[in-house]
Parts: C-alpha cells; sequence; structure tokens
C-alpha cells in the first residue's frame, strides 16, 4: 500500500490530503459502470492512502446477497480493473467495511430502514462519524425516488453547522433528457440536499488533460493573446470511438451521441476553451466563468445546415465484423437514435464572435480520440510562392485529451534544401514523456474530491440546464422530423452530412493522426 504522500497531486494544486471518516452508499452497485469504473475507482483511492482507515461502503441492490457475496463481487471487479495493483493489505481492510443492502426496489422502505440501522452500526463499528456520501449510479427517474426515501428515512439531511455530519449526493449523467426535466430533477435533489452537497458527475472534468487545459491556458503567456477571433479561425471538438454500443443497447436507444455525450463532456470542453480566465479555482469562480460561457452559446436559426447526424451500419473494420446499430438486439430498426452527431456553434462574445466552434461525437468512427483542435487563421502568403497556397498551413494547437495525452502545436516550417519552399511540421508534448507522475483515473479523483467536499469539477444545476438549453432544439428538430438518420460505415469518420456541414463553410474536419 502506498501512502497518501505518494500519490498524485490534485489538478487544483491543493495538497493530498486524505478524506475525513465516512461512507459511501452506492446505488446501482451492480450495473456496468460500478463494475468497471467505481468500485476499482474506491478500491485505487485506499490503495494510496487517500481513504479514512475506518472507510466504509454500503451497496444497496436487487440482489439477495449478504455482507461476504457482495464482499467477493466487490473483490472482483477490483482486481480486474485496479490501476495501482492488488495489496492483500489494502483489500483487507477495505473489506471489513463492505456491507449489502438487498432490496425489491429503489422504492423499498424496509431496505431503507436496514440501511439506517447499517449506517448507525458502521458509526460505531468504523468510526464513520455518520459522514454519507450517496452516489446514484441509476436511471434518472429513480434520483427524485431515491432522494425522498433517504430524506423520510432521516438518512439525508442538510447541515447547519459546520461540524455536523454531513450527507453529500454524487448523481451519474444523464442528468435529465431535456432542460425541463433536468430543471424538475435539480428542484427534486435540491429539497433533500443542499445545493452544495449535490455533487453532478461529468467524468470528463475528472481527466487530467481536460483540468490541463486551465493550465495551458492561464499558466502560460503564448495563447492568451491569440485565444480570440482576431488570431483563430474556428475550434473542433471530436470525441470518437472505435467500437459500438455493445451492451449499453437499451440504455442508448433513444438517447444518442447528442445526450449521451455532447449535452455534457463535449460542451464542458467547449466552455472550458471559451470561457475567461477565473479570478480563482474556488468553485464559485470557475463554474461562473463556465456558465458565462454556455450561456453565450447562440443556437442557429439553420438547424438543419448547423448539424449533421448518423447511424453506424454493419461492416468490417480491421477483419472484424460489426453489428449495425438498428442490428444489435432487442432495437427497433427504424430506431431514430443518432450514433453520431456534429453541431456547429458560435459563442456570442467580443472573444468569439465569429469564430465557429464544430462540435462532432460517433460511435464506430475510424479511432477512438478526443481532442480540441484550435484552428489558427493563416498567415498572408506573401513571401512563399513556391508553396502552393493550399498547402500553405495554418497553426494549429491541438489538446488531446486522450489516448497519448498532450498536446501538439503545428508550425510551418522550411522544407530542407535550395527552395523556400514551406511545409507544416508538429511540435509534441506528451504525458508519458515529459512526466512520470501518474495520473490518476477520473473517477478516483472525482470520488476523492466529494469526500473532501470539494465541488469545483462538478457542473452545479445551472450550467446543467444551460448546455439542454443548447442542444433541446437540434433534438427536438431531429425528432419532428422523425427521419432515420444517415448511415456511416463503421471505421469512417461519420456520414457525408458531416462533411458537408464544414465544406458549407470552407473547411474540413481534421483527421486525427
Ligand atoms: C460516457 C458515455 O459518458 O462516456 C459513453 O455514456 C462513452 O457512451 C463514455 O463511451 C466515454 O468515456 P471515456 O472516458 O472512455 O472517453
Amino acid at each position: 500500500m502506498s501512502t497518501a504522500a505518494d500519490a498524485p497531486t490534485q489538478g487544483n494544486g491543493r495538497a493530498n490530503t486524505p478524506a475525513g471518516p465516512c461512507a459511501v452508499v452506492m446505488f446501482g452497485v451492480t450495473g456496468d459502470l460500478a463494475r468497471k469504473k467505481l468500485l476499482p475507482a474506491i478500491y485505487d483511492l485506499a490503495n494510496r492512502g487517500l481513504l479514512p482507515p475506518g472507510f466504509s461502503l454500503v451497496g444497496y441492490g436487487r440482489r439477495g446477497w449478504s455482507h461476504e457475496d457482495f464482499a467477493d463481487e466487490v473483490e472482483t471487479h477490483v482486481r480486474a480493473g485496479t490501476r495501482t495493483g492488488f495489496d492483500e493489505e489494502t483489500w483487507h481492510s477495505l473489506r471489513e467495511g463492505l456491507r449489502f443492502i438487498p432490496a425489491e426496489g429503489f422504492d423499498d422502505d424496509e431496505a431503507f430502514r436496514r440501511l439506517g440501522e447499517t449506517l448507525d452500526d458502521l458509526k460505531t463499528q468504523r468510526g464513520t462519524e455518520g459522514n454519507h456520501a450517496f452516489y446514484l449510479s441509476i436511471p434518472p427517474n429513480s434520483f427524485e425516488t431515491v432522494s425522498e426515501k433517504l430524506s423520510t428515512h432521516g438518512l439525508a439531511h442538510r447541515s447547519k453547522h459546520a461540524a455536523d455530519p454531513w450527507s453529500r449526493v454524487i448523481i451519474e449523467k444523464p442528468f435529465g433528457h431535456d432542460e425541463e426535466s433536468a430543471h424538475e430533477l435539480n428542484v427534486a435533489v435540491e429539497k433533500v440536499f443542499d445545493p452544495d452537497c449535490v455533487f453532478r458527475i461529468d467524468h470528463y472534468l475528472g481527466k487530467e488533460t481536460v483540468q490541463n487545459l486551465l493550465a495551458l491556458r492561464f499558466a502560460n503567456r503564448l495563447f492568451e493573446p491569440l485565444w480570440n477571433n482576431q488570431h483563430v479561425d474556428h475550434v473542433q471538438i471530436t470525441m470518437a470511438e472505435n467500437f459500438g454500443i455493445g451492451g449499453r443497447a437499451s440504455y442508448y436507444d433513444g438517447v444518442g451521441a447528442t445526450r449521451d455525450v455532447i449535452q455534457n463532456h463535449l460542451l464542458q470542453l467547449l466552455a472550458l476553451t471559451a470561457m475567461e480566465e477565473p479570478i480563482s479555482f474556488d468553485a464559485d469562480h470557475l463554474r461562473r466563468e463556465k456558465e458565462k460561457a454556455l450561456e453565450a452559446v447562440q443556437v442557429p436559426e439553420d438547424l438543419d445546415g448547423s448539424s449533421a447526424r448518423g447511424q453506424y451500419t454493419s461492416g468490417e473494420v480491421h477483419g472484424q465484423r460489426i453489428t449495425g446499430f438498428l442490428e444489435e438486439e432487442g432495437f427497433d430498426p427504424r430506431s431514430t437514435t443518432e450514433t453520431f452527431a456534429a453541431l456547429k456553434l458560435n459563442v456570442q462574445t467580443r472573444r468569439w464572435a465569429g469564430v465557429p466552434f464544430y462540435l462532432r461525437s460517433g460511435k464506430c468512427l475510424g479511432r477512438r480520440v478526443t481532442e480540441i483542435a484550435v484552428m489558427f487563421k493563416r498567415a498572408p502568403n506573401l513571401l512563399f510562392t513556391e508553396t502552393d497556397e493550399a498547402e500553405f498551413g495554418g497553426n494549429a494547437l491541438i489538446i488531446r485529451i486522450q489516448p497519448n495525452e498532450g498536446a501538439t502545436l503545428r508550425l510551418t516550417s522550411k522544407v530542407p534544401g535550395t527552395t523556400m519552399e514551406v511545409r507544416d511540421v508538429d511540435m509534441d508534448f506528451s504525458y508519458g514523456r515529459s512526466f512520470t507522475e501518474q495520473s490518476p483515473e477520473a473517477y478516483e479523483r472525482l470520488i476523492l474530491d466529494v469526500l473532501r467536499g470539494e465541488p469545483p469539477l462538478f457542473p452545479r444545476h445551472r450550467e446543467v440546464e444551460l448546455s439542454w438549453r443548447i442542444v433541446d432544439p437540434f433534438i427536438k428538430r431531429w425528432e419532428s422530423m422523425s427521419e432515420q438518420p444517415e448511415a456511416y460505415a463503421p471505421g469512417t469518420w461519420g456520414p457525408e452530412a458531416a462533411h458537408t456541414l464544414m465544406l458549407r463553410d470552407g473547411r474540413e474536419w481534421r483527421v486525427p493522426a
């Protein structure tokens, strides 16, 4: 087991202090996310010495498990998903704090009563001091029920004094399915929990490279003078995945790329790219600047001319057979859910007026890559006449969120030889080469922040509603057309319409390297 001192430093520069006494109660603990990400993240935090000695984890779920069955289950997923290695000593002490509450559903009063008793017992047995984080990794239509039950059973409370035990709630996306439902959810959850105790997870904000956007922009002198419509031609934000829906078909149908990742991850990336410098990294200051940027996003009048959507078909990529989206088991073959979406948005501020932000995301594309490409205007080519005008490149800053985390600055340089021909070259920074420090997994950082009560990386309710306000008109327009999105072959960069969207503006999508 390592110590807190060995653990990676948090992006906000605060000392890497472990969480104080507490327990996490996880709803949806048998789900995919919990098994693949949350349980390993909790173990890795323990292994890094960042959880308190008496830390406890209570699973709530529709399984007839004993505490021991649950512990065996957790062990399987921890062994499969740990990034810090399986350590017997860490596991032994974590295992002692595992409990399971079998339940009939999310409205099972008897189960909530037993949960209350268990949390009381943990207070004395493990010294949790009555501090509880409730993790809702469940469908959004159950958020309200669980919050109400927690309140009725006296488990969630608003703290009146700083010394009182705390109760916090962690909410997974999707947070609603449009602005109105997100608002209703916000009201319901904040009826029970203090707004400061509601932690809405957008796991992109826990990524090292996303936080590095703040450092790149505000810890360097180089970029700020260029970060505006005088010098930037446009911005491309891409989140591409080279795999399909697989086992998530039941979640994804009716959701689609726009609700699944553009409303949250991509708009957060846009906000961090477009916002003004916050006066500090305090939650209030940072969120205020992001909200201002989102508020300034103008939804275009020509929704069709500013968007594209697609659905992947079946096909073969690198010799592997891909099942088309509509052929996935249990799917309506006329489903209009999009597996690819591209939007063109404008940020109406003095800094950004006239600079389009193009966002695209899709499943089954050419590669798995997330990047922000800030494409600068071309220099006037007065001297380098030996270079074809079309090849006279523009500078670009490519921030690689994942994989191969880092950034590339594209410059134009003289080609060696006797002529004054120029060509684009890359100046590259890669995390792997530049740092020996390890990045924690996004969920580790976010869970630790919740337990330490640090909210800057969690969007507050206004941000979530503003993001829905941006995507809602596109989604409503598509729904009103009830047409199937354009087909695209797996392994390509999406439907033809996405390319047309760019061509219309005399631009083209980058093909990520
Ligand atoms: C999730 C989406 O929020 O993010 C998934 O629901 C997507 O559809 C995933 O695959 C991607 O996360 P990451 O961290 O692998 O980019």
